[in-house]
C-alpha cells in the first residue's frame, strides 16, 4: 500500500458519496436475475483476452512482430497488424488477428492505479455528450466522462483503419475491444465506435478493472448494443467504483466479480450492489485495496 497522489476534488467526490449514500431508485430497475458463479470453463476462456488486455503494457515494437515475452507467447496464433502509442501522451496499443478465436483482437493500454484515479477525478472529470463525429447517430442524452473521450478520439482513426485491413486481411466480421484500467475504458468506447464505424461486425467487449464511463443513457446504450459486455472486476479494487454514481455515471451490464477467496460470480443488471459485486462490496475507495487493480485475474496480473 501507498499514498495516492489524489487530487482534492477526488476526496470531495468522495465525501459527497459517503454523505449522500443511501438504498437509491435504481434497484427497482436491475435484472431479477441471480448471482452466479462461473464454470472453471467459462472463467478459462477469458484468459485469452486477459493476456491481450495485459499485452497492451508492452512497447508497440515488440506487439508489432509479436516479441513482448510471456503476454505474447501466451497468445501464440495471434498475427499482429498495427501498434501504436507513446505510452505518455498517448497509451499504447494494437490490432491484429487471433486465429483460434477468429476474431480482430483491439487492445489499449490501462495505467497504474494512482494515475488511473489522477485522470477519473482530473479537472475533466466532467461528462459531455458524446461527439457525434465518431459517434455518428448517437442521441445527444447519450455523455461520457471527457477525459475517456479525449484519449479515445487520440488512436480512432489509426485503429478504425486497422481493423478494417485485419477484417479484409482474414476474411472475419468479428471484432474484439479488450483493456484494462484506463485502457478498459478507450476500449469500450473504441467498442461502441467500431460498431457504429463497421456496422456489418459483431463487436463484443471485454473489460478488467473498468472505471464508470458514461451516464444512465450511455450504459442502456451499451447493454442494447453488446448483449455479451464484460467487465471483470478484481476482488476490492476501487476503480470500478469511479467516478461516483452520485455524480451521474453508471456501468454497463455484464460485471463478472472475482470475490476474495476467488470464485468469479456474473452480476446482473447495472452496478448490482450485493456485497457480491464491485459496487456493494466496496461502498467507497476507503473500502477499496489498490493492490487489487492490476490482479491477479485467474493468474494473470496486468503489466509487460
Ligand atoms: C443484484 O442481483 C440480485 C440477484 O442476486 C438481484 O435480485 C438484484 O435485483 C440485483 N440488483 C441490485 C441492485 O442489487
Ligand atoms: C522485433 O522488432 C524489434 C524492434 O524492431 C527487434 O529488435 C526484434 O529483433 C524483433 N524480433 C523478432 C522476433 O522479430
Ligand atoms: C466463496 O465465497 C462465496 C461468498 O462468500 C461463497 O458463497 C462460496 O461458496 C465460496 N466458494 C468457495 C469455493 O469457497
Amino acid at each position: 500500500m501507498f499514498l495516492l497522489p489524489v487530487s482534492w476534488s477526488f476526496f470531495l467526490l468522495l465525501l459527497v458519496d459517503v454523505s449522500l449514500a443511501s438504498p437509491t431508485a435504481k434497484a427497482s430497475i436491475q435484472a431479477r436475475a441471480s448471482i452466479t458463479a462461473l464454470t472453471s470453463a467459462q472463467i478459462a476462456a477469458y484468459k485469452p483476452y486477459t493476456y491481450y488486455a495485459s499485452t497492451a503494457y508492452c512497447a508497440p515494437s515488440t506487439t508489432i512482430n509479436w516479441s513482448c515475452g510471456s503476454n505474447c507467447e501466451a497468445n501464440p496464433s495471434f498475427v499482429p497488424v498495427a501498434s501504436g502509442g507513446d505510452g505518455d501522451g498517448t497509451q499504447y496499443w494494437f490490432v491484429g488477428y487471433d486465429a483460434t478465436l477468429k476474431s480482430v483482437i483491439v487492445s489499449h493500454q490501462g495505467t497504474d492505479t494512482s494515475e488511473i484515479l489522477s485522470v477519473i477525478t482530473d479537472i475533466e472529470f466532467s461528462q459531455k455528450a458524446i461527439d457525434t463525429t465518431l459517434f455518428t447517430g448517437v442521441s445527444s442524452s447519450v455523455k461520457v466522462h471527457t477525459g475517456f473521450e479525449d484519449e479515445q478520439a487520440k488512436t480512432a482513426s489509426a485503429v478504425l483503419s486497422a481493423v478494417k485491413t485485419t477484417m479484409s486481411a482474414h476474411s472475419t466480421t468479428t471484432i474484439t475491444t479488450v483493456g484494462h484500467s484506463l485502457g478498459a475504458a478507450i476500449s469500450l468506447l473504441d467498442a461502441l465506435y467500431l460498431s457504429i464505424q463497421i456496422p456489418s461486425a459483431t463487436t463484443n467487449f471485454i473489460g478488467y478493472g473498468l472505471p464508470r464511463v458514461g451516464n444512465q443513457a450511455f450504459a442502456d446504450l451499451m447493454d442494447s448494443k453488446f448483449p455479451n459486455l464484460a467487465h471483470i472486476n478484481n476482488k476490492e479494487d476501487m476503480v470500478p467504483i469511479v467516478p461516483g454514481e452520485l455524480l451521474g455515471y453508471v456501468h454497463p451490464s455484464g460485471e463478472k466479480h472475482i470475490l476474495d477467496n476467488s470464485t468469479w460470480v456474473a452480476c446482473p443488471g447495472q452496478d448490482n450492489d450485493s456485497t457480491e459485486c464491485s459496487t456493494g462490496d466496496v461502498p467507497t475507495i476507503f473500502n477499496g485495496d489498490i493492490d487489487d487493480h492490476i490482479g491477479p485475474y485467474d493468474g494473470v496480473s496486468m503489466g509487460c
